[in-house]
């Protein structure tokens, strides 16, 4: 159930957004938005443990039951500065001006709290009902182009499609990006896109040129299924392998383990990698999602032999067994192991005890 129990009587709470255009979908919502026609704070926090406020944006977040739940005062916006958050101009107006400053018209649908009546200011029924997302101003997506973005999750989450004039706003917005633009909110909402049917999200990403957002490059499109090798070898970060083919993310503010995950499919891709050694050497200390990228963008079968079989190679002899053989700790051992490691790429059948002759047959 997404509504939460709130006893008021007051009719000017209303559930917003998401939370009502999902119940009408019949699914459940991620969080809980509600607004109150006026000043939220002070209001709102009787109806649970405050957890945090914001009152520059009139919000305040309350927990109603162990439920986490956002009351908003009714607010209206400018966006002085394209592409960031926008500016509060008034808390406190009606709720038709609340809803008008939105995204789509199925995000713009408003619930009574207290009678369950819909508000629906801006068509948001009519176009549930068609699965059409239609954005509600000309300027939305130069306002705000984390929208495109959005409108992207939507049709990959509901199988919504733009109507004709909301896709022609975002193809011309997409012919002269302002890339002056808050890039950690596109960052949260392809992240969220591309945790949900992601080669959905993917095809519409590329076939729409919504990967201008991220990058004014010339961008080479793969042959190879990345479905099918997400599936084969499950990562964490399936978002990035299917943005890194963009081969730059600078824009996005990348973690230090993103980041690596980048700096390793860079090197991979400067390693020639001639025999099973090479291989090895190169994949064994990189990330899972280099690798794939590896596959992708420079040579699928090098990936899958280390991915299949090379991978599962190891050698079983210890810094203990060199020093029972009388080898004293140093970096000569690094040299040793590489050594077992070529001959046993070659016989990977070789138990220990072959590996420890070996190493005496070399002492010889
Ligand atoms: N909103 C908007 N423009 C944005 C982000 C949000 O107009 N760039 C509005 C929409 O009305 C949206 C509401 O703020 O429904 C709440 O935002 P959020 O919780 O991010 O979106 P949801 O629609 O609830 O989406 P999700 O289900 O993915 O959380």
């Amino acid at each position: 159930m997404n509504i939460v129990d709130i006893k008021d009587t007051s009719g000017k709470l209303f559930y917003i957004g998401g939370v009502v255009r999902d119940e009408l979908l019949g699914r459940k919502s991620f969080d809980i938005d509600i607004t109150y026609i006026g000043n939220a704070i002070e209001y709102c926090a009787k109806f649970g443990k405050v957890l945090r406020v914001n009152p520059d944006f009139g919000t305040i977040r309350v927990d109603v039951g162990g439920c986490e739940v956002d009351f908003a005062s009714t607010r209206a916006e400018v966006y002085d500065r394209k592409g960031h958050l926008p500016r509060v101009t008034k808390i406190g107006c009606s709720l038709k001006e609340d809803v008008l400053r939105r995204d789509f018209t199925v995000n713009a649908l408003a619930k009574s709290v207290t009678t369950g009546d819909i508000i629906d200011y801006t068509g948001g029924l009519e176009d549930l009902k068609h699965k059409t997302l239609r954005v509600l101003h000309d300027e939305s997506f130069i306002d705000d182009p984390t929208r495109i973005i959005r409108g992207l999750k939507f049709a990959v989450r509901f199988g919504f499609e733009l109507d004709e004039h909301t896709k022609k706003l975002q193809t011309d917005y997409l012919s002269n990006i302002n890339y002056d633009m808050c890039y950690k909110r596109v960052k949260k909402e392809l992240t969220e896109t591309f945790n949900l049917n992601s080669q959905e999200a993917f095809e519409r990403f590329i076939s729409q040129g919504i990967y201008k957002l991220v990058t004014e490059k010339d961008i080479c499109i793969p042959q190879v299924n990345i479905e099918k090798l997400i599936k084969e070898y499950p990562v964490q970060n399936v978002w990035l392998v299917y943005t890194g083919i963009l081969g730059d993310l600078s824009r996005l503010e990348l973690t230090r383990q993103e980041k690596k995950i980048l700096d390793d499919f860079a090197a991979l891709q400067n390693n020639q990698m001639n025999d099973d050694y090479e291989i090895y050497k190169a994949f064994i200390d990189t990330e899972p999602e280099s690798i794939l990228l590896y596959a992708i963008m420079q040579d699928e079968n090098k990936a899958r032999r280390y991915l299949d079989y090379l991978r599962n190679i190891k050698i079983q002899t210890t810094g203990d067994d060199l020093q029972n053989l009388g080898i004293k700790p140093s970096p000569e051992y690094k040299v040793i192991f590489d050594k077992i490691l070529r001959v046993k790429l070659q016989n990977p059948q070789m138990s220990k005890a072959d590996e420890i002759s070996l190493i005496k047959n070399s002492l010889e």
